[in-house]
């Protein structure tokens, strides 16, 4: 008998999971606490915009393999494994992750474990969360050394969720027995030839952290070049593919512009340089501070440039801003540099109107002080400078001589180097990038 799954938290990776492990052809059970959350997920409505993942969770429900419910008690009498998936924010006010939601996942679920099982941690923690996990789990157990805990950090992007998740670059796992390692070699043997990587928790938890460091740094590199290349009236963008072409470096996370955002790097590279303080190990990642300076710097440059094209002064002034999302084929709109800029545009006094083509309810219930548009014609029209902030193949399709008639003035910064400079400029646009001249 293939072994049941459960899957407790239904985030952008929960739900993802639960589905494509129901497609693999498990029995799932997802479980979150929000009663509202599980009634749409068990209707078939995805609750985020996830490209690709909507057939999934149907077809899940519609072959009676996939189910959503609030209950502990359930989850625990059904599953042989689960999965938690619940979300790790950074602390109000501090670097350090709130691991709150995965303590009390634990304490809800161990309690009703009264048979053999795995729990397999998944979110992205601070390195040692495991061990504590291990203990607490032994603690509230009634099966006691029966239930196992292993850690299994995931990978997956926004916007490429499913596929991430079902052709995954590699799998992860931080075992303290060859029983937890069976259980899941035959969990993910669906999944085919998969480079696995065996290892103790704390590696295994430091994989995630380690991984999302390196990617956060590499866009920071290519920004602070931006920022020389300013400096120095050279181009990045050029710079950046001719470094691209050096297999060892690599044009991935090569793109200069306004930086990173979303709901994991940001928070992520704050919570490990907070856990390597307690660690007695933080100038090891001292330079993640400067990782971190030099993204939030890109946004204070994105709006003096827009001040500049705006005549020194945002009072007085339309701004037209395409993007809310934190990048392109997402709704997510946590810590997302798009937004940061809108806001604080609108809090210098500028007349900020948004649009986004997938993220605007999201970002309407966040920032009800800002203007939104319907379309992008809508948010630029009489605008004195357009932004645009996230890039939307829609908006790298747009005209400039159609956007040119329906704005006050045709000047435009582009901050994520999408645009083509040349079909702009020569449509009469005044056009400026970050990291170019
Ligand atoms: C990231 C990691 O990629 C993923 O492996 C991890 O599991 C979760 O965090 P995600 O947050 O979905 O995934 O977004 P990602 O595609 O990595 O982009 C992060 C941010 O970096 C975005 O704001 C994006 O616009 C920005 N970015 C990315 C750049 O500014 N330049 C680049 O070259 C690449």
């Amino acid at each position: 008998m293939p072994y049941r799954l459960t899957v407790i938290g239904t985030g952008y990776l929960g739900i993802t999971h639960a589905s494509c492990m129901a497609d693999l052809g498990f029995d799932v059970l997802g479980l979150d606490i929000d009663a509202d959350k599980v009634r749409r997920l068990n209707s078939g409505e995805l609750p985020i915009h996830e490209p690709g993942l909507e057939p999934v969770l149907r077809r899940g429900l519609d072959s009676g393999r996939l189910r959503f419910t609030t209950s502990y008690e359930e989850a625990a009498a059904f599953g042989d494994v689960h999965f938690v998936c619940v979300g790790t924010p950074q602390k109000r006010g501090e670097y350090a992750a709130d691991v709150s939601y995965m303590d009390s996942a634990i304490e809800s679920l161990a309690p009703h474990l009264d048979r053999e099982c795995l729990v397999v941690g998944k979110s992205t923690v601070p390195v040692g969360t495991a061990e504590r996990l291990a203990d607490l789990l032994a603690r509230l157990a009634p099966a006691g050394v029966e239930v196992e805990l292993a850690w299994n950090p995931e990978f997956l992007r926004e916007g490429y969720a499913v596929e991430d998740t079902l052709k995954p670059d590699r799998i992860v796992i931080g075992v303290r027995s060859e029983r937890a390692e069976k259980m899941l070699r035959e969990v993910y043997q669906p999944l085919g030839d998969i480079p696995m990587v065996v290892t103790d928790f704390a590696t295994s938890e430091l994989v995630k952290t380690a991984a999302n460091a390196f990617l956060a740094t590499k866009i920071s590199f290519i920004n602070a070049m931006a920022e020389v290349c300013e400096a120095a009236h050279a181009d990045v963008t050029q710079l950046s593919k001719a470094l691209s072409y050096d297999d060892r470096i690599g044009g991935r996370f090569l793109n200069a512009g306004l930086g990173f955002g979303g709901g994991c790097l940001p928070k992520d590279i704050r919570a490990f340089m907070a856990r390597a303080g307690e660690l007695g190990a933080d100038q090891a990642l001292t330079f993640l501070r400067e990782v971190d300076a030099i993204n939030m710097r890109r946004r204070a440059r994105m709006v003096d440039l827009a001040r500049e094209l705006a005549g020194g002064s945002f009072h007085g002034c339309t701004v037209g801003v395409l993007g809310a999302a934190f990048k392109p084929n997402s709704d997510d709109i946590r810590d997302s540099p798009a937004l940061d800029v809108a806001v604080t545009i609108g809090a210098q006094g500028g007349q900020v109107t948004v649009y986004d083509p997938i993220a605007l309810g999201n970002a309407r219930k966040a920032h009800p002080e800002l203007h939104y548009g319907e379309s992008a014609l809508e948010a630029v029209r009489g605008a004195h400078v357009v932004l645009l902030l996230t890039e939307w193949p829609e908006f790298v399709d747009l005209d400039p001589e159609e956007l040119g008639k329906v704005v006050a003035a045709r000047r435009i910064v582009d901050g994520r180097n999408a645009l083509n400079t040349e079909t702009w400029r020569s449509a009469g646009w005044h056009y400026r990038a970050l990291g170019r001249p």
